[in-house]
């Protein structure tokens, strides 16, 4: 008998040419085993800040909910009255709880848009820098995904976008507030991408469906405004979670709306179907109580914002560049060194830890995810200066 490998080929290939942002998580514990937790800036992870109160109230209040068949198997598209709460929440007329898919964060509402609406073979086009999963999510679907180059500051650039668009091209995704770009998606951008998507249906009688990640959709900071991109463009399904805004990245909610044209009961039936098709079936029941246990979703930005601008401080005192942080956790900070992988292992020396842009298909950028204590920021900065000393005193 022939012995077949253990792992697919896939699996190996990709755990072996990705995994930047898990490797700096293992960098920065290592560090904190060396110089103690209180002296290492991890700013690797997009982790969020601690879930409100509130946030943490709602999921004791879920767990003692004692409904019927509370632990059964429930619909697979989300408990019907968190559906019609979520279609009030994005708030564009025509939406409904039918076009609403409750999913277990936004990487199931990507995957679970992926799947259905492209088949295998189709490919996804996104703006580079991409939040890396991107790839993955349309991989595991058996689609090929395709990174057109954003402009100097991660912003999406029509040029490339356009020359990105080809015969097999079924889906655009977009991410605003950007991961790791930092940049929001306004209506005239969002209007340039419709009229874009407009021109290559008239040429080639495909509508292209567009995918708006909009996971931070409520850490945009003033004066900077999203775009509704359902205004703009009728095939688009957005892609939404409570993972980042109300700190429950782990507890896996989330949600897929899709646009008032692509609403209707085979929509419905399709989503379900492909929920199940994905295994993960429905999102977890608890989460979904929880939500519903909480009257208001809002948050409060400031502790972020508060936080992008010690980081945004951090970077200018070193003479760094960085693209204009709109929302989101992340800042992009072009490398002052040729090889940017040096500049992250100089940051590391001085004990702070970031993503190298590779990682997000632009070499020449880092990644600082700033949502962690303002300590951590105290240390970035110090490294910060102490590597970009060192850089203008060797020129
Ligand atoms: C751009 C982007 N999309 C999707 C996700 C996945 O989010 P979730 O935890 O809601 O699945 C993340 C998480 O970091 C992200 O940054």
């Amino acid at each position: 008998v022939s012995r077949l490998p253990e792992l697919s080929a896939w699996a190996r290939s990709e755990v072996e040419k990705g995994g930047w942002v898990r490797r700096g998580y293992e960098q920065a514990r290592r560090l904190r085993d060396l110089h103690g937790d209180g002296n290492v800036a991890d700013l690797s992870l997009g982790q969020p800040l601690e879930a409100p109160e509130k946030a943490r109230e709602a999921f004791i209040a879920a767990a003692r909910d004692g409904r019927a068949r509370r632990h059964g198997y429930m619909p697979n598209l989300g408990f019907p009255e968190l559906q019609e709460r979520i279609a009030e929440d994005v708030g564009v007329a025509g939406v409904t709880a039918q076009g609403i898919a409750v999913t277990p964060g936004a990487a199931g509402a990507i995957s679970l848009a992926l799947r259905t609406f492209l088949d295998a073979g189709d490919e996804v086009v996104g703006v580079a820098p991409y939040f890396s999963e991107f790839r993955l999510y349309s991989a595991a679907a058996g689609l090929d995904f395709v990174a057109a180059p954003g402009d100097r500051n991660g912003g999406v650039d029509l040029g490339t976008l356009e020359a990105a668009l080809g015969e097999r091209t079924r889906a655009v995704i977009l991410n605003s507030p950007g991961n790791p770009s930092g940049r929001v998606i306004g209506t005239e951008p969002m209007a340039e991408v419709a009229h874009l998507l407009d021109e290559h249906r008239r040429r080639t009688g495909v509508e292209v469906l567009l995918i708006v990640d909009e996971v931070y959709r409520n850490l945009v900071y003033a004066p900077s405004h999203r775009a509704e991109p359902f205004d703009h463009w009728p095939r688009t399904a957005l892609c939404r979670s409570f993972s980042k805004d109300l700190g429950i990245a782990g507890e896996r909610l989330g949600y897929l709306a899709v646009h008032p044209s692509l609403t209707s009961a085979d929509t419905a039936a399709a989503m379900a179907l492909c929920q199940r098709a994905l295994g993960y079936v429905n999102a977890p029941a608890t989460a979904q109580l929880a939500l519903l246990a909480l009257d208001d979703w809002s948050v409060d930005v400031t502790p972020y914002r508060e936080r992008r601008d010690l980081i945004a401080a951090a970077i200018s005192a070193a003479g760094l560049e960085a693209a204009p942080c709109e929302g989101g956790l992340y800042t992009w900070v072009r490398s002052p060194l040729e090889d940017t992988m040096r500049f992250v292992d100089a940051l590391m020396e001085e004990r702070c830890v970031v993503v190298p842009g590779v990682a997000f298909g632009v070499a020449d950028h880092v990644r600082l995810c700033f949502s962690v204590p303002r300590a951590q920021i105290g240390i970035a900065e110090a490294a910060l200066r102490a590597v970009t000393d060192r850089v203008s005193a060797a020129s």
